[in-house]
């Protein structure tokens, strides 16, 4: 049997210690168990971060999730439901429960396996806000008045540029740090927070002394999924996405008409693949032979684009078929939902008690009258 909770992350230097090393997140300095034959090889702490938006789209499943499906078997690793970042935006709180529990089915679906990583919700884990709050100390105003995504956010709802939004990066920094996560893995679009991350490290460390190491962003080579609009990256905020739990029928209305080369505006014009985000697509669900088949047919007009998204279709059917089958088993059970996020938080609050408790160390704040005990 793997086991449950995989190699644990490194040792802290106790609280109170004098020593100002460099906490050591690949727990090899330190680490005293033996490793067992079932533990990754790589014991380097990954850390990532998904909104609950409510239901996973391609673009996250192919940008991201099967990522992260590949990384939980060789790396330790923490997925986290990010609900205290969502509640920056606009959002019904009776909802919020049950966006989680979609967003925590889904993933399960997809292939996150909870004996080989911790999967959790963020707000189960005090210690985030608790680091935030700390770090919010350290991080600096006119960096994160730079932030493109913050500077979109209050662009466009003027009406609700709260503080949430302004301070979101100092939150996700405590995210990675909590779990001494080496590793990030995000899109392009947050190099920028990520960037930030590791100035807070910076500081902090100077500040306080050695106790944070920096994190890496680890940006999958995976090409970037158009909306079937073609114009922006697939998000659910602009409704140019194909959900997962989308049955075939609405699948294919929605490839059907879906943006390909613009420049291939008749049936007879050779296509251009590679200015054709369906042809993205197909690099993910199509085999290697049908697909230079497609190719070659597009770009001698051989083939028109309803074909060569019929083909396609195929491909993301078998797939979503296979998420759906998964999902289905899960929903009969779904008390084991809960169960699984109930014991992911518990894995992660034991790390992130043990960060939290250096981090009052440092700040001094340990020992100050009237702490709980
Ligand atoms: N901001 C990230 C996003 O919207 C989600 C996130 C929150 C995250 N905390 C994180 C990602 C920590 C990586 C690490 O995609």
């Amino acid at each position: 049997m793997p086991s449950r909770e995989g190699p644990p992350p490194a040792k802290l230097s106790a609280p109170h210690a004098t020593s100002q090393r460099l906490l050591d997140p690949s727990g090899r300095a330190d680490y005293n168990g033996a490793m067992s034959e079932t533990q990754p090889a790589s014991r380097e702490t990954i850390f990532s971060g998904i909104q609950p938006s409510g239901e996973l789209h391609l673009g996250n499943y192919l940008g991201a999730i099967r990522n992260w499906v590949a990384l939980q078997s060789s790396y330790r690793c923490f997925f986290c439901i990010v609900d205290y970042h969502a509640i920056t935006q606009p959002f019904e709180p009776a909802e919020l429960g049950r966006r989680v529990r979609e967003m925590a089915s889904d993933l399960i679906a997809c292939g996150i396996d909870a004996e080989k990583c911790t999967l959790f919700v963020q707000s189960a884990v005090r210690e985030h806000t608790e680091l935030a709050w700390a770090l919010s100390s350290v991080a600096s105003h006119g960096e994160l008045g730079r932030m493109t995504q913050f500077k979109e956010k209050a662009a466009k709802n003027p009406d609700n540029i709260n503080a949430g939004i302004f301070t979101y990066p100092v939150l996700q920094a405590a995210d990675i740090l909590l779990y001494r996560a080496t590793k990030v893995p995000v899109g392009e679009d947050q190099r920028q927070h990520l960037e930030l991350a590791r100035e807070i490290v910076r500081k902090w460390n100077a500040r306080f002394g050695e106790t944070f190491r920096e994190p890496e962003a680890l940006y999958s080579s995976t090409p970037k999924i158009l909306g079937l609009d073609g114009q922006a990256k697939m998000s659910k905020s602009l409704g140019n996405t194909i959900s997962l739990r989308e049955d075939d029928a609405a699948v294919w209305n929605k490839l059907r008409t879906a943006a390909t080369d613009p420049a291939r505006v008749r049936r007879t014009d050779a296509g251009d693949p590679d200015k054709c985000n369906v042809f993205t697509l197909h690099k993910f669900f199509t085999g290697a032979e049908r697909q230079a088949d497609v190719r070659q047919g597009c770009t001698t007009a051989g083939i028109g684009c309803i074909d060569c998204k019929k083909i396609l279709l195929e491909g993301i059917k078998a797939d979503l078929e296979r998420i759906r089958t998964r999902r289905a088993e899960l929903l009969s059970k779904p008390e084991a939902i809960d169960e699984i996020l109930v014991e992911g938080a518990r894995q992660a609050r034991d790390v992130a008690a043990e960060t939290m408790a250096v981090v009052r160390d440092r700040l001094g704040i340990e020992r100050i009258p009237g702490r709980a005990p």
